[in-house]
């Protein structure tokens, strides 16, 4: 077993997950600004060191995915916030790529950057106690969308990304997201899921990456935002389980979904079906942003002193979806915790 595998095992077993909580500066400002908290370094701070000492940390997450500033932090006790993490015995992860910018020959689709010095990047995160890191693609649906060439350009930058980050000594995860916005169907959401997870392979394959010590992040199969299609819990377990079943290569160890835009309620239920019929060889949990910080992030914005509260609310989600991680969540299970 390499020692990368054995990051990515730790990081996802036993019904853990992973704490997203890498949003970019911009985005970190747009969810404080919806609760009405000002977007300063310090309530940056602050928010995501009151999440990163809950008892949730040692319970429940196996590993944190940062941003570039919350990395070189230091909380108000002098540790650094790769520190405070490591001592819940999780994991540290860095997001390292640069954003997703409009692709060239391409009108509304975008491919992601941030292979250029990325290496040198890589040496420095490691330093500063990063041990996993996470690059995301993101994929439109439409009716001409997703085009070949976003679909061959970000699963090449995947796989460069992965195996510079391999060679770095740790573990990347692998996020291609298709989008949920859009009116289009879960079966539409399926076949360019199905599509794009298969390129992403291919390419990373040829890259030389050693799939067994990656995580993959992918969207759960959905109809869009936007479509009047109904779909049960059910069918997008039977539908998730589908796409990855044919389209993931049996060395990867684990599958870490990401929320995208569902409620923590939709995420934590859907993650549970997927379990409960998980006829596959991977670990299905959770890396969730938004379904895991909502809550708690809304309650902090009454009383930014209130670190109690607002842990309790968080332990509370962590443990919702680490139930859900091992099948063994229930709705009637979110009153009584
Ligand atoms: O890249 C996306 C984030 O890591 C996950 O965020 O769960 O809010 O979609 P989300």
């Amino acid at each position: 077993m390499s020692e990368l595998n054995k990051i990515a095992l730790k990081i996802i077993s036993n019904g853990k997950g992973i704490l997203a909580a890498d949003e970019s500066t911009g985005t970190m400002t747009k969810r404080l600004e919806s609760v009405k908290v000002h977007s300063n370094e310090n309530n940056r701070l602050l928010f995501r060191q009151t999440l990163f000492s809950s008892q949730a940390m040692k319970d429940c997450i196996g590993g944190v995915i940062l941003y570039d500033e919350t990395i070189r932090q230091k909380t108000s006790d002098g540790r650094t916030i790769p520190e405070l993490i490591n001592l819940s015995g999780s994991f540290t992860g860095i997001k390292v790529d640069t954003g997703a910018k409009v692709l060239a020959g391409s009108i509304q689709e975008k491919v992601t950057e941030g292979l250029d010095g990325l290496r040198e990047r890589l040496k420095d995160y490691y330093k500063l106690g990063a041990r996993f890191t996470k690059w995301r693609g993101v994929y439109l649906i439409s009716d001409k969308y997703p085009s070949d060439i976003s679909i061959s350009a970000n699963a090449h930058a995947l796989a460069r990304y992965a195996a510079l980050v391999q060679e770095a000594g740790m573990v990347p995860i692998i996020e291609p997201e298709v989008l949920m916005e859009g009116n289009h169907s879960a079966k539409d959401c399926f076949n360019r899921t199905s599509e794009v997870i298969k390129k992403c392979y291919e390419e990373l394959e040829l890259n030389k990456v050693d799939l067994s010590g990656t995580i993959l992040k992918p969207n759960m199969i959905l109809p869009g935002n936007n479509s009047d299609e109904k779909i049960s819990e059910e069918d997008v377990a039977e539908l998730t389980l589908e796409c990855l079943n044919k389209s993931v290569p049996s060395s990867v160890p684990g599958i870490a979904f990401l929320s995208g835009g569902q409620t923590e309620i939709e995420a934590t239920a859907n993650l549970n079906k997927i379990n409960t019929k998980n006829n596959t060889n991977f670990i299905m949990t959770y890396s969730y942003g938004r379904a895991l910080q909502q809550s708690a992030l809304k309650f902090w914005s009454k009383n930014l002193n209130n670190i109690i509260g607002t842990q309790e609310i968080f332990n509370h989600r962590a443990k919702m979806c680490t139930l859900a991680a091992q099948g063994k969540w229930s709705e009637s299970l979110e009153k009584t915790s």
